[in-house]
């Protein structure tokens, strides 16, 4: 099958399974509930729980407690979205084509959906238990989840990246940020796609490894996007880490030097790829599309 083809139709199944996992907007807490949709079913690339599935089947998973995951892993890094546009953080007023959350439903909706978003990504996730005979595997990716979204992972990138914000950074700088802002949430959906179909201790090491170069590699690209795309293609404004005086690898060596770095680390990423059991040709096409991505 035809890359193109292929991809269009796993991110139609992404799109539909994590859909499927949306909580009902009812009761009193409505408005919270609708909130957390909106920012959900704006859509975006899905892909995180792509990936997700895709590690799976390559390591020979057949079942469908990946599920779950899939859906989880889209309301974190959904969630990381809505609270990296509030007006205390980046400060943005567009995403995935429409009003941020904050300014569709307010500041104090915003923090509470991202909330919401983040906890009952876990209360999803629970529900792989009841799909599977190994739960000790879906224990594990839990608790992977939680460490690759949390003060170790996201969150402590997102903090080192608000609190460096305006400072003189060094290389070593921001490749940790780099590596736990966007870097954690690609390895966490890699590795519990290994894990949950029964992937070797050192081949989830491997996956580990591959999905840090394409975090990288993405955020990379995503920084060069903010400087020579536009609102119309990207869905979210360009001109952000300007606005917000951030430094990034673009800032820091300039747009040449950033486009070569991407590109290596995707080619380090699909080489890491070789190594792995299965069949990759659309994982490995998919990988050196990221970084010549127009959004
Ligand atoms: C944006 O992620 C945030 C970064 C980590 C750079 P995506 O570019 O994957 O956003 P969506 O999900 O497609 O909207
Ligand atoms: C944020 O990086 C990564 C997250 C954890 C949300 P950016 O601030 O560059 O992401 P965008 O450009 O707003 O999507
Ligand atoms: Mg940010
Ligand atoms: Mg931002
Ligand atoms: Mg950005």
């Amino acid at each position: 099958m035809e890359f193109e083809q292929w991809l269009k139709e796993a991110a139609a199944r992404t799109d539909a399974v994590v859909c499927a996992y949306l909580p009902a907007e009812e009761g009193y807490q409505k408005t919270v509930l609708s909130a957390m949709n909106y920012s959900v079913k704006a859509g975006g690339k899905r892909l995180r729980p792509l990936f997700l599935r895709e590690v799976y089947r390559l390591f020979g998973g057949t079942g469908r407690e990946e599920e779950p995951f899939m859906a989880a892993i889209e309301m974190i890094h959904t969630f990381s979205l809505v609270h990296d546009d509030l007006p205390c953080m980046d400060n943005d007023e567009y995403r995935r084509g429409r009003y941020t959350t904050w300014k569709a439903y307010g500041y104090d909706m915003a923090v509470l959906a991202g909330d919401a978003l983040a906890i009952y990504a876990f209360e999803t996730a629970a529900k792989a238990f009841a799909m599977t005979d190994r739960p000790d595997r879906v224990a594990r990716c839990m608790e992977l989840l939680a460490r690759k979204s949390g003060i170790y992972g996201m969150i402590g990138g997102q903090t080192a990246d608000v609190e460096l914000t305006g400072k003189p950074l060094d290389r070593q700088q921001l490749d940790f940020i780099y590596r736990l802002k966007t870097g954690a949430l690609l390895e966490a959906p890699m590795m519990i796609g290994a894990i949950l179909a029964g992937a070797e201790e050192e081949q989830v090491s491997t996956v580990e490894r591959m999905a840090a170069c394409v975090g990288q590699a993405f955020q990379i690209q995503d920084d060069i996007l903010d400087l020579t795309s536009s609102r119309e293609v990207l869905g979210k404004p360009v001109f952000s880490d300007e606005k917000n005086h951030k430094t990034t690898y673009v800032s820091l060596y300039g747009m040449e030097q950033a486009r070569k770095e991407a590109e290596r680390l995707s080619r380090e990423a699909t080489d890491i790829l070789e190594t792995l059991p299965g069949s990759h040709e659309m994982l490995r096409q998919l990988i050196l599309q990221l970084v010549t991505r127009v959004k």
